[in-house]
């Protein structure tokens, strides 16, 4: 299994860059300086439009289940390392250079662009914030910080990046969805069912929303930043959408999710949005605006997409834990995800999670060569 030596810095010699020669290939062929040339499987499908196999990436396919980064975590600790571009590019060129990705996730984290709001943050290993924001004087402390000074580490990284990616592999920019971020603020750390942050909702409704309009409109910007700085699509994480009613994801979460999205639709650039155990959330999540919704692994791909409508890809949804069943019942999971999202183009394949630390990477190199092998469409 040879991934697609993303370290090297001739990009252009890669093979999937070649001119297009089916009419698939020909199908998302776009014309980029007056010349043409193909548009990476995974931007198509962003677009849903057709491509010579169902892409795929994996959420945290940067991360402590390959000994690679194990090895690089020993010297330096997280924080360190998202902020030094030149590890930072090495953790997200490390899954590019042993897998066939058909996209980079830039290396960093959500809650890195929140210490520019003027808090203090930890990693134990998830985020802990000493000082949680639990009233309106806490929130209107609060910065909306511009990036390129707060975070000028990140926009570097994506910088070197891009002269290091093959064009095969688009570098995906991120960001927490506010409503997540305002959980880790409030709540001041990881938890099951975040009691302080959903009270603060119904206790402080007013004081809710200035945070969440101030987390929205730093994401807008740092998103943005990221954009400006070479990354070719963004994605919103909103991991705890799923603790909300359909209600409170209506008054709360929604629109602040929405005010991001407006914020960026100029950009051009594809933007994908993941409310997580949001199974009762994706009719209303459809309206965010997003070109692509991550699914989580408890909906199946046909159900997604009935409700979300023909207008949005959809992005997922192995269960992370199916990487831990021998190779034929993987096998046969992998099949059944692709049956589900069905033949219409706008599908990236990816985990309904992010991946398991325990996870053999032998396990992950079968599941992308067989989305490629089983994908693959004729004449491309
Ligand atoms: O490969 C990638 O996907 C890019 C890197 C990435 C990280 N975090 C690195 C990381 C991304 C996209 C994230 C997003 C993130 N961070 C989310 C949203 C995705 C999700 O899982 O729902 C959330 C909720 C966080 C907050 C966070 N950061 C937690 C809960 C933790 C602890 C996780 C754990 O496994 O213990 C972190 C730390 C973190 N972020 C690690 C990594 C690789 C582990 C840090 C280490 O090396 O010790």
């Amino acid at each position: 299994m040879t991934g697609h030596g993303g370290g090297e810095r001739e990009s252009a010699g890669d093979a999937r860059d070649a001119e297009p020669e089916g009419k698939d290939a020909r199908a998302v062929a776009e014309v980029v300086g007056g010349k043409e040339r193909s548009e990476p499987p995974f931007l198509a499908a962003c677009r849903r439009r057709p491509v010579p196999h169902t892409p795929i990436w994996i959420m945290r396919q940067a991360g402590r289940y390959l000994p690679e980064y194990r090895a690089v975590r020993k010297k330096v600790d997280f924080l360190t390392l998202t902020k030094t571009p030149e590890l930072a590019a090495e953790a997200t060129l490390q899954p590019i250079r042993r897998f066939e990705l058909d996209a980079a996730i830039l290396f960093s984290d959500i809650m890195t662009p929140v210490e520019g709001m003027g808090v203090e943050l930890e990693f134990r290993p998830g985020p802990v914030l000493p000082d949680p924001v639990r009233s309106l004087e806490d929130v209107e402390r609060l910065r909306v910080p511009d990036p390129r000074e707060s975070v000028p580490f990140v926009m570097e990284t994506i910088r070197m990046l891009r002269g290091e990616l093959p064009a095969s592999a688009p570098l995906i920019g991120f960001a927490g969805a506010p409503w997540t971020l305002f959980c880790y603020l409030v709540e001041g750390k990881g938890s099951k069912t975040f009691t302080h942050a959903k009270s603060f909702l119904f206790a402080e409704a007013d004081p809710a929303r200035i945070l969440l309009n101030k987390l929205a409109d730093t994401m807008t910007a740092y998103l943005r930043a990221q954009a400006e700085a070479g990354a070719q699509a963004l994605m919103l994480f909103d991991s705890w959408a799923g603790l909300l009613s359909p209600y409170e994801y209506r008054s709360f979460a929604l629109p602040a999710v929405q005010r991001v999205v407006e914020g960026l639709r100029e950009l051009g650039v594809p933007l994908i949005y993941f409310p997580n155990q949001g199974a009762t959330l994706l009719e209303d999540a459809a309206l965010v605006g997003a070109d692509v919704l991550g699914i989580d692994w408890r909906t199946p791909l046909s159900r997604a997409r009935i409700l979300v409508g023909p207008e949005v890809a959809v992005q997922g949804n192995l269960d992370p834990a199916a990487l831990f069943a021998p190779r034929e019942a993987l096998g046969l999971q992998i099949q059944r995800v692709l049956r589900e999202a069905g033949s219409e183009p706008g599908h990236i394949f990816n985990l309904g999670h992010g991946i398991e630390r325990a996870t053999d990477p032998d396990a992950v190199a079968f599941l992308v060569d067989r989305v490629h092998e089983w994908t693959a469409r004729e004449g491309s």
